[in-house]
């Protein structure tokens, strides 16, 4: 079997990934210290593959813990990394705390990588490096913007971290993928997003608001220069993003090293705040109170994906639609009461 390391296993697009790893006749490795995942994504991961998937708890972070990891069940056919902090807010009051970890265990794991003899690593990477593009839809050639938050900073500093080591060492074989929204959960409802606390993401606000956990969703800003005023984002469903991991790695089996190449992963198709809310009333048939707030601090207007690239390299494109995605989110959702 091949090995693959998944850092951030339990989380919400790792476990989805660990998934079609298994599906896809590869043996997943997760290392995940569950702090901001629960064991139950372990559980559910096993209800969908019909086995207990390897899985270490330890912090990315501890060099030690890793090293042993990878004296124990190396060697590894390539590194899928996802374990970082991902709450925009947060990262604004808790900078050292985000670079720390993010830029930290991304050291750490390529100071592994070197001393193991492995240089294939897929990076979670986000569309938060192009800021406010100006063409939409975006595509991986548009300039870097200075990201609006210390979380955005760090993926553009570990997307840079990478493409010098690509540069620098001839064994390094790196994919970058940019993810656009990632929302939805595994139509089996075994796996799907655990948000600790209040959600600051659009679509677990929606879906614990119909489930009346919370009161009323508010809609960040309907004044923006958009058809309906509210923000455009490309919603992509998380079973399709993870199999984008399975293709980046298969292509990455096929390339020489030293590689390095970036591609976006999102549907192409750009909804608005407000068309989400009514695609989640229309599907579902159920009540979902929302007002209109003011804007939030550093949010872009609009951004959708051109992942053209993705299709005609990795051979991948997203199948399922925003209704889709919806109905699947509610379903676990409601799995959770
Ligand atoms: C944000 C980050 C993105 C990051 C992702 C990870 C920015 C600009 N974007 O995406 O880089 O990868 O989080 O979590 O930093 N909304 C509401 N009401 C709510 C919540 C959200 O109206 O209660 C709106 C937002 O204004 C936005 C849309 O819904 O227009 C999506 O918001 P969200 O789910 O938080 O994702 P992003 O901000 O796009």
């Amino acid at each position: 079997m091949r090995k693959v390391l998944v850092t951030g296993g339990a989380g919400f697009i790792g476990s989805h990934t660990v998934v079609e790893l298994a599906a896809a006749g590869y043996e997943p490795v997760i290392v995940d210290d569950l702090r901001n995942s629960k064991e139950r994504a372990l559980d559910g991961i096993a209800a969908i593959i019909g086995r207990r998937a390897t899985f270490h708890r330890v912090d990315c972070n501890d060099g030690e813990a890793m090293e042993q990891v990878f004296a124990e069940e190396g060697p590894f056919e390539g590194v899928i990394h996802f374990a970082a902090y991902k709450a925009v807010g947060e990262s604004v009051q808790q900078p050292l705390m985000y670079y720390a970890n993010n830029v930290g265990s991304l050291i750490v794991l390529l100071r592994l990588m070197r001393r193991h003899k492995l240089g294939r690593i897929v990076f979670s990477s986000s569309c938060t490096v192009y800021g406010q593009p100006e063409v939409l839809p975006v595509n991986e050639s548009a300039p870097d913007r200075l990201a609006s938050s210390p979380y955005g900073f760090t993926k553009m500093v570990c997307e840079q971290l990478l493409r010098d080591m690509a540069h620098a060492d001839p064994t390094m074989a790196v994919v970058l993928l940019r993810y656009f929204n990632p929302i939805g959960a595994h139509p089996s409802a075994a796996i799907g997003e655990l948000p600790l606390g209040v959600p600051n993401n659009l679509v677990p606000f929606i879906t614990q608001t119909a489930a009346g956990l919370r009161k009323s969703l508010t809609v960040f800003g309907d004044d923006y220069d958009t058809p309906d005023g509210s923000c455009i984002r490309d919603y992509i469903h998380v079973v399709d993003l993870a199999q984008a991991h399975v293709k980046a790695l298969q292509w990455l089996g096929t390339q020489e090293a030293p590689v390095s190449d970036v591609f976006n992963l999102g549907t192409g198709r750009g909804s608005s705040v407000l068309e989400v809310v009514k695609a989640f009333i229309a599907g579902t048939g159920v009540d979902l109170p929302y007002t209109i707030g003011p804007r939030r601090a550093g949010d872009v207007e609009a951004v959708y994906a051109d992942a053209s690239k993705a299709r005609e390299v990795l051979g991948w494109e997203a199948k399922l639609d925003l209704h889709r995605a919806l109905a699947d989110a509610w379903r676990w959702q409601e799995r959770l009461k």
